[in-house]
């Protein structure tokens, strides 16, 4: 192919030079058989045309024996067709205006390119080429026509634009989409109606991207169109996040095989939506084959190219493309040309062999008589009663294109002729010569205009010579009587800003057949949900990939998140993972069971304290209480009260106050029972030694002193406790580590050693207690006290000795209740040994309670 182009351009070469050079000999002649125009009129003004009206070409046969021969093209293209002669009705619409060109009559030639390059370069020669034959004069030296509207495809415009371009002879294309064609330096002359695929790529991985769908497949036509078109999207959808399965090629020209492995492919892929790039043609191809294939169930986002074909909506594949979606040049009326359409007749032009062709074509009928098979056309059949591609106006799209193509030659031509000397663009400031202009000076005029058509439209061409990008969204919606109306259901404008483009109408969309209501899912994988991270899958495209939960500690609150978050210090993940929550706080509280249990045992305690007070309170003149120093018990009841009390502080929340407060508390109140009990010891050590050299012991340890000793031991304690508070007080902590999703509320100790002289001043005391009850156990008494006190001290020391371990190894609130526990259960211990047997003589065995008793066996034996 790409050997054919070059030759053709050699040899046009040859024909340019031999027919425009003003060589010296004044001969020129043409090189080869000279290409006729299909249509033409004569006018002042001519405006070449090159559509595809053929669509097939005749195989070349390379014998190298004999001359080749001519390319022959067959199999005319009604639709093409429509748009020469939409050339020439607005040709003739602006030389029947007196506003637009008044007084120069236009004229055209129109070339059949074929669909195909090598007739292209022909039509381009053709075009170019003035007067055929020179003979024994000189050429013109001007190209016949002066603007060209055409060619229909991107790689036939190419090989135009290498012929025109040399010339500087606009060519407008109604229908060239390719985006390097907005290539100024390669081509200076280039103009077009139709927005670039550079737009059209974009706006479909746009629309692709609208509707959530990242995992699309691909097929395109290998040729300028598709693969320009192509590589723009891919690198459009890339950067809209969205990932291209498979992404092939067909070609009309190309073997069936290859068509057959495309829809292979197709039918194998996951991708429910396929991004059909194609021309026409290799639609028509590859729905051939996807129907002999059963491919159903895709949702086709097309291009603008097919997805207005009613050639296609009108053929069995309806059923296969209902539901698709792509863009379209934005639809128009054109008054009139309905009926100058339905007034095309042979008559017009006996010459033509064009009209006669598509007169036979539509009618199934011959104007050679003798044809078997096939009945004679009369001409005067009616063009009404005809159906086709040529007659159908209710899509003109691309028709609308040539029309405002031509209009803006004219308008170009309009601004160039009507210019006055002294104000013109060119250098002088003059105008063009109105006689012998040149094609450059046209090209000048065109670049500049801007004008409105009668429905509107406002045409002007911006520095690459592209129009506005403007699109309609069409969706193919099949009816109840089987056919299919393309709806517009939104519109796309590049010029608007990013985000604001695409913009959807209030109507509702018919998606693929198998269920038109739903909204396709084309995913790879689902969408990560909040609370999920992505993971990439080795060796697939992005959009592929792994949800993956998000460690404890850290969340994600969007879906698709590419890294969870960590939560902030104070708070952790919920189940979910998708929000921090605040971290819970842990400490013992009022409301748990452990802390319900711990709250009523103290509260017993307290009011078992307060009953023993009140028994020993009723019983005060009885013998037992009044020999037991009444004064210590009761110091020793209340001070009992205030530790079983104290063990409440250590519950509920915690705060710096209650922190402070527990501690001191505790200290305090446990030093005053010790010295009490440590009190009543050494009163009956001492009332015992005493009894023997002297009796007048007792004045040494009577109850001033006894009070002093307490006061004294006691104020030790507080003293240290000021030190404490002074120097380190306790303090509320939050304890991070223990767990991950909790924080533990403790009272903090500030200073250790606070602490443990604290508790090692109470042991002390409790341990001299212990050691003077040690002595006392022995001696006589009826009722003797020092044996429950040693037995009592020996409680609290085990008690305490087995709190230091635990307490040390209790997780957040668990030694906060060791040390509850120890507390109440050392409390405990004190007022079941001391008073409890007191009370049981007091209460049930009151005969015991006299004083004889009492003295009877404290006489010393
Ligand atoms: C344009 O008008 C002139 C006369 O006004 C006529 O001769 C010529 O055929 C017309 N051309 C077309 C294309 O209609
Ligand atoms: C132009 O004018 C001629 C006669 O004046 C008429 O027959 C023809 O239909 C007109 N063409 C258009 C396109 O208006
Ligand atoms: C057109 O030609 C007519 C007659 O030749 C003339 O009267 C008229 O002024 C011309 N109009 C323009 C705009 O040149
Ligand atoms: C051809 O051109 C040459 C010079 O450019 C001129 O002398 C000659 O008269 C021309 N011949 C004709 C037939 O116009
Ligand atoms: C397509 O479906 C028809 C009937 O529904 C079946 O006969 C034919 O074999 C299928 N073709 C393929 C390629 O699956
Ligand atoms: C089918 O129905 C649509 C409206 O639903 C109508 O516009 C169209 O003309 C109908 N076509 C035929 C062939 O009946
Ligand atoms: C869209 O159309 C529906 C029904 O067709 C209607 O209820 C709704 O109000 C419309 N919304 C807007 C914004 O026009
Ligand atoms: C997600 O989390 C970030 C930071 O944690 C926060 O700024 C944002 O508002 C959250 N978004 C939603 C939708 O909750």
């Amino acid at each position: 192919k790409c050997m054919w182009k070059n030759i053709c351009i050699i040899l046009m070469f040859v024909v340019i030079t031999v027919g425009f050079a003003q060589d010296e000999t004044t001969f020129c002649e043409m090189l080869g058989s000279r290409e006729l125009p299909l249509m033409s009129k004569e006018g002042d003004v001519v405006i070449g045309g090159a559509f595809s009206l053929h669509s097939q070409i005749s195989k070349l046969l390379l014998s190298w024996t004999e001359s080749p021969e001519p390319l022959m093209c067959s199999r005319i293209n009604l639709r093409e067709f429509r748009f020469a002669q939409t050339m020439v009705f607005a040709i003739e619409e602006i030389n029947n205006s007196s506003s637009l060109l008044p007084n120069v009559s236009l004229g055209y030639k129109i070339f059949d390119s074929c669909a195909s390059t090598l007739p292209t370069t022909r039509s381009g020669m053709g075009l170019m080429n003035g007067e055929g034959r020179a003979f024994e004069r000189n050429c013109s030296g001007q190209s016949s026509v002066h603007a060209v509207v055409g060619t229909s495809e991107s790689s036939t415009t190419i090989v135009m634009l290498q012929i025109s371009g040399i010339f500087h002879i606009p060519v407008i294309s109604h229908f060239a989409t390719c985006a390097c064609l907005s290539n100024r330096k390669e081509y200076p002359a280039f103009f077009r109606t139709i927005p670039s695929d550079y737009y059209q790529s974009r706006a479909l991985a746009k629309l692709v991207r609208h509707f959530g769908w990242t995992w699309v497949g691909a097929v395109r036509s290998d040729n300028d169109y598709g693969n320009n078109g192509m590589a723009t999207f891919i690198e459009a959808a890339s950067q809209e996040g969205i990932c291209v399965e498979y992404s092939e090629s067909i070609s009309r020209t190309g073997s069936r095989e290859n068509v057959e492995r495309v829809v292979r492919v197709i039918r194998r892929g996951t991708a429910a939506v396929l991004v059909a790039f194609l021309a026409y043609d290799e639609m028509d191809v590859l729905l051939e084959e996807a129907l002999s294939q059963n491919l159903t169930g895709l949702q086709w986002v097309g291009s603008e190219s097919w997805i207005t074909s009613a050639h296609l909506a009108k053929k069995r594949y309806s059923g296969i493309l209902s539901g698709s979606l792509g863009f379209a040049i934005r639809k128009a009326k054109i008054t009139g040309l309905q009926d100058f359409l339905l007034r095309v007749n042979p008559s017009q032009e006996p010459e033509s062999n064009l009209l006669k062709e598509f007169w036979e074509t539509t009618f199934g009928c011959s104007f050679q008589s003798g044809t078997p098979g096939t009945k004679l056309c009369s001409g005067s059949e009616s063009l009404r009663v005809v159906d086709n591609a040529f007659t159908d106006v209710s899509e003109l799209r691309i028709s609308n294109n040539v029309y405002k193509a031509v209009y803006a030659v004219a308008h170009a031509l309009h601004s160039m002729l009507k210019c006055k000397d002294g104000d013109g663009p060119f250098e002088n400031n003059a105008c063009a010569d109105r006689q012998k202009f040149q094609p450059w000076q046209i090209l000048q005029h065109i670049q500049k205009i801007r004008f409105r058509t009668k429905e509107g439209d406002e045409v002007y061409f911006n520095e690459n010579g592209d129009p506005a990008a403007k699109y309609e969204i069409i969706n193919w919606q099949p009816r109840e009587n089987g056919t299919v109306s393309f709806v517009k259901v939104g519109v796309y404008d590049a010029s608007f800003p990013a985000g604001a483009q695409l913009n959807f109408q209030n109507t509702s969309i018919t998606w693929t057949q198998r269920s038109p209501q739903k909204v396709p899912v084309s995913v790879c994988s689902e969408k990560c949900r909040p609370g999920t991270r992505k993971v990439l899958q080795k060796g697939k495209p992005v959009c592929c990939y792994d949800c993956i939960r998000c460690a404890e500690g850290e969340i994600s609150n969007s879906t698709d998140a590419v890294s969870c978050v960590r939560c902030p210090h104070e708070s952790w993940s919920n189940a979910r993972r998708d929000a921090c929550v605040k971290k819970e706080a842990e400490f013992l509280s009022f409301e748990e069971i452990m802390g319900i249990l711990l709250t009523s045992a103290a509260l017993l305690g307290t009011s078992l304290t307060a009953a023993v007070a009140l028994i020993f309170y009723r019983h005060r003149k009885t013998a037992l209480v009044r020999a037991n120093n009444s004064e210590l018990s009761f110091l020793l009841l209340f001070s009992l009260t205030l530790c079983f009390l104290c063990s409440l502080t250590f519950i509920g929340r915690p705060s710096d106050w209650s922190c402070m407060l527990r501690h001191t508390a505790f200290g305090i109140t446990f030093v005053l029972c010790i010295s009490c009990v440590l009190g009543k010891t050494m009163v009956v050590l001492m009332a015992f030694k005493a009894t023997l050299p002297g009796r007048n012991v007792m004045k040494w340890f009577g109850p001033v002193q006894q009070r002093l000793s307490v006061l004294g031991f006691t104020l030790v304690q507080v003293i240290i406790c000021i030190l404490w508070l002074s120097i380190s007080p306790p303090f509320l902590s939050k304890n991070f580590k223990e767990f991950k999703d909790k924080i533990i509320l403790e009272c903090s100790l500030g200073s250790a050693v606070g602490f443990w002289a604290v508790l090692g001043y109470i042991g002390l005391l409790a341990l001299l207690c212990f050691t003077f009850a040690f002595l006392a156990r022995k001696l006589p008494d009826n009722f003797n006290e020092a044996k429950f006190i040693t037995f009592s001290m020996l409680i609290f020391c085990a008690v305490w000795v087995a709190f230091i371990p635990a307490y040390v190894s209790s997780p957040g609130k668990f030694s906060v209740a060791v040390e509850i526990f120890a507390i109440l259960a050392s409390s405990f211990g004190l007022l079941i040994c001391i008073f409890i047997p007191k009370c049981y003589v007091m209460l049930l065995k009151p005969e015991k309670n006299t004083k004889k008793n009492m003295m009877g066996n404290w006489a010393p034996k």
